[in-house]
Parts: C-alpha cells; structure tokens; sequence
C-alpha cells in the first residue's frame, strides 16, 4: 500500500502562493509566442491640443505649482503615462518672457519645434536658439533650461522622453535648480563644433553614448531629402534619413533613434512591423497611415504612435509629407531583440477611404 498522500489541488495552489510562488505552467506569458503590446495606435490632434495648451496659461503659472508647462501623452492602452510603452511624448508651451529653470535627469529627452520664434534651450552651458523644425537633445544627465525672449507668440514643442523604459530598469534620478544655468560655452557650440557632417577637428571626438552635437538644424534635414528623393527610396518609409552622432555615426541618444522622412505626393508604402515601437509627428503635409489595418488620418503638427510588432504603412496626400519619428531601436538593438517582418499582401491591408 503507497503511503503517498493525494494531493488536494486547490489547497496546492493556496499553498504555492502562500510561499510566494508562482506554478509557470499557469502564466499566459509562458504560452507567448510574439510581442503583444497593449498600446494602441493612437493620433493625438494638434487642433485639438492646442486650445488646451493655450488655456493651461490661466490654471497653471510657470514657478507657482510648475516649473514646466506641458500637456503629456496617454496612449489609451496604457494604465500610465507614455505614448508606447517605452517612450514617452509631450507637448510642452512656453510663453514670451518665460523661463523653465535647469534641471537634469538619468532620462534621456529630445525636442522638436513646432511653432514660435524667440526661444532658447541651454544645454550643460550652451546657449540654443530654436527655430521651428530644429532637432534639440537633452541627454542623460546633463542640465538644461529653457526661456522665452521673443515678444509675440508662445513657442510650442514636442518632446520625446525614454522615461517608461529607464523607470523599468529603476535608474532614476534627478536633480534642479531654481534659477537659470550659467551660459559658459560660446551659443551653438556643439554646431559649430560637430554641425558641418564632414570634417572635425582631432581634439573634438568624444566618445559617448549620447551625440555631441546638441541640435540637429531643419534647414539641412530637409534639403538632404530633396537631394535624396531622387535615389533613395525605401519602400516602408519613402527617403528617410536618420540623425546620427557626427562622430561615432550612432544613434542620436543611447536610447532614441530620431528620424526625418519625405513621403511624396501621392506615395503609397509597403507594410512591415518591428519589435521597436515609434512616435511619429507631422512636419509637413497630410495624408494617413494605415495601422492594424485601421485608417489613421493625420495632418501637419499631428502626432501618432506605431506600437511594437504592429503593422503598419504610410500613405501621402496630394502634397509631400515629412514625417520627424523617434523610436525605441537603440534599447532592442544591442540585445538582439530587434526583429523586422514585411507584410507580403499588403493590398489587404489598404482600406477604401
Ligand atoms: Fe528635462
Ligand atoms: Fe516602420
């Protein structure tokens, strides 16, 4: 006769998580077999925003209760803050006259400018000017401000952060001043240093995780296009082009890849999907893309989010679009966790309008 006792298996259960145990035979992760994000995809309309934008000026005063004036995405899919789930994407409004005092923080952040005149960024003592289209980085720890010295209009950005992604690693940190930092470098140093794209003096080749120039001009993004649209098409993207470490030619942050493309009048792309998730926002044009086999409108200033492992393809209006993209690539790439698939019947996924 066994002396082995039948196990009760409700009390088993009972009992493992009374031990702080998990049976891994019952998790729906381990049955996985590809991405499945939560995120959705989502378009966030600028004429939407900007009225709230606009109306934040009367709740919310710059040094009484913030210290910055920003309106940050939620993608719908989410319980928490982000636009996917490793990036995050804000709108940030900062009126003539007013300043943003200097902090810094282990997470990395780019900006893009959408509209205004007369506003700077200082970045660890350089002065910047941004102009609309310009491309301005904050990486990793270093201190940066902002102000407004223009007279007329307020001055509006995108702001793109890897926050959710380095809050998973726990790695966060963060300090501030209330004040301005110190201009100590000549304005637009980093420019003048690392802007021209061909040649660089010896001495200036730091070795970094994170691109030494600290502004990527629109002006000249956008006349490489033109040169490229000629030869350079890529079928998921039109002419895209990447904005990269003049020195080492990496990824802009060690986290963030950052991206400009043109899609031409009329251009309708292939479908593909990647493990690496984007925020795109409208530069230029209009069109839609078709996401999931979902139809996503956008116009000029939009901002729209393709998750992980989601199909997707780009379709142009009757005018060129530009598209300015960051992505998540530099987190999956050194892991080998970067994959890319094409969809290889892509009429099914074009909608009728
Ligand atoms: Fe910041
Ligand atoms: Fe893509």
């Amino acid at each position: 006769m066994s002396d082995v006792v039948a196990v009760n298996v409700a009390q088993y259960y009972q009992t493992l998580e009374q031990h702080n145990v998990v049976p891994l035979w019952k998790l729906a992760e381990s049955q996985q077999t590809e991405p499945k994000p939560d995120e959705v995809p989502h378009v966030w309309h600028f004429a939407e925003l900007l009225p709230l934008l606009q109306q934040s000026v009367d709740v919310v005063t710059l040094g009484e209760g913030a210290e910055r004036r920003v309106l940050t995405f939620k993608n719908p899919g989410r319980r928490f803050v982000g636009a996917t789930h490793s990036l995050v994407a804000s709108l940030q409004f900062l009126m003539p006259g007013e300043i943003a005092p200097a902090h810094r923080h282990s997470y990395s952040a780019l900006r893009f400018m959408i509209s205004g005149s007369g506003a700077y960024t200082v970045v660890e003592g350089e002065k910047i000017p941004m102009e609309v289209g310009d491309l301005v980085l904050t990486p990793n720890w270093l201190w940066h401000d902002h102000g407004h010295e223009g007279k007329q209009e307020p001055m509006v950005w995108l702001d793109g952060l890897d926050f959710p992604f380095v809050a998973s690693l726990r790695p966060i940190f963060y300090q501030e001043i209330d004040t301005s930092q110190p201009v100590t470098k000549p304005e637009n140093i980093s420019l003048t240093r690392y802007g021209t794209g061909t040649v660089l003096a010896p001495k200036h080749r730091p070795i970094s995780a994170y691109s030494p120039l600290n502004v990527y001009k629109w002006q000249p993004a956008y006349e490489a296009l033109q040169r490229l649209r000629g030869t350079e098409q890529d079928e998921y993207d039109g002419t895209i082009i990447e904005y990269v470490n003049p020195v080492t030619g990496g990824h802009v942050l060690a986290t963030i890849a950052a991206y400009l493309q043109l899609l031409a009048p009329g251009l309708h792309t292939k479908a593909h999907r990647h493990s690496s998730s984007s925020v795109y926002f409208v530069a230029r044009g209009s069109g839609y893309s078709v996401i999931n086999g979902q139809c996503h409108d956008w116009q000029q200033n939009d901002v729209f989010v393709v998750p992980t492992w989601t199909w997707h393809e780009h379709v142009a209006g009757t005018e060129e679009a530009v598209l300015f993209s960051y992505s998540d690539l530099p987190m999956l790439e050194p892991f080998g966790f970067w994959r890319e698939e094409a969809y290889t019947e892509n009429q099914g996924w074009q909608q009728t309008k």
